[in-house]
């Protein structure tokens, strides 16, 4: 299972890199606008310097000429750039002249299974259910991973399943039990996976018991 870090943040970047937990990272509109005082392209194409694997950077056109034209504007800062296309008819179209190009695209904002079927026709390297959002409204979303790993198991599609919207560490871990490909979580969630309270009290135990041997 691949970890992306969902941040636009170069410090988030950095711990997950130092940790070795980051595959790739993502961002959208929200998460870049987070960020002052920079530009755009230039905090992508730092970002794409700081990873090896896939880094997402989202359109803002709505409109498929638009789509492709930024698109490719994007797919130039660098290799592992992964163009960022939301789930309308113009993305879809968007996605397929991109993905023909060569270019790797993350089809996002991604909430039924049927999206998701469109998504991999589409030539989509990875597709992008928001889980966090679904849950938001009352809804399971880690079910609609399951419902879209069993459904891409049927076919020979390359799109990868990319958890988005994580929230917690149970997402990760459920996205994991389910097969997902990837999960792209806030740097706050990798911290949650690791700290627990009896490792903590498991190290200063050890600690003070080494101590007091006077070994
Ligand atoms: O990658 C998508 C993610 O950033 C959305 O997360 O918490 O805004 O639903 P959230």
């Amino acid at each position: 299972m691949k970890f992306f870090i969902d941040s636009a943040n170069l410090d988030d970047v950095r711990k997950a890199v130092e940790l070795g937990m980051a595959d790739g990272v993502t961002t959208n509109p929200s998460l870049m606008a987070k960020e002052t005082g920079i530009s755009f392209h230039q905090q992508i194409a730092t970002i794409c310097g700081m990873v090896d694997g896939p880094v997402s950077a989202e359109v803002t056109a709505l409109d498929y000429a638009g789509m492709v034209k930024q698109g490719r504007e994007l797919a130039k800062i660098a290799a592992n750039v992964t163009v960022k296309l939301p789930l309308t008819p113009d993305g879809l179209r968007a996605c397929r002249v991109l993905a023909d190009e060569g270019t790797m695209v993350n089809v996002t904002l991604c909430f039924s299974a049927a999206q998701a079927i469109l998504g991999a026709k589409a030539g989509a390297s990875f597709i992008s259910p928001f889980v966090g959002r679904i849950d938001d409204v009352g809804e399971h979303g880690m079910s609609l991973i399951a419902e879209i790993v069993e459904i891409y198991s049927n076919y020979d599609w390359d799109t990868e399943v990319l958890v988005a919207s994580v929230r917690h560490p149970t997402h990760v871990l459920e996205a994991a039990r389910i097969g997902a490909d990837v999960v792209t979580m806030p740097f706050k969630v990798l911290e949650q996976m690791y700290k627990h309270p009896l490792t903590t009290i498991g190290i200063d135990q050890f600690m003070a018991d080494w101590k007091k041997s006077g070994l």
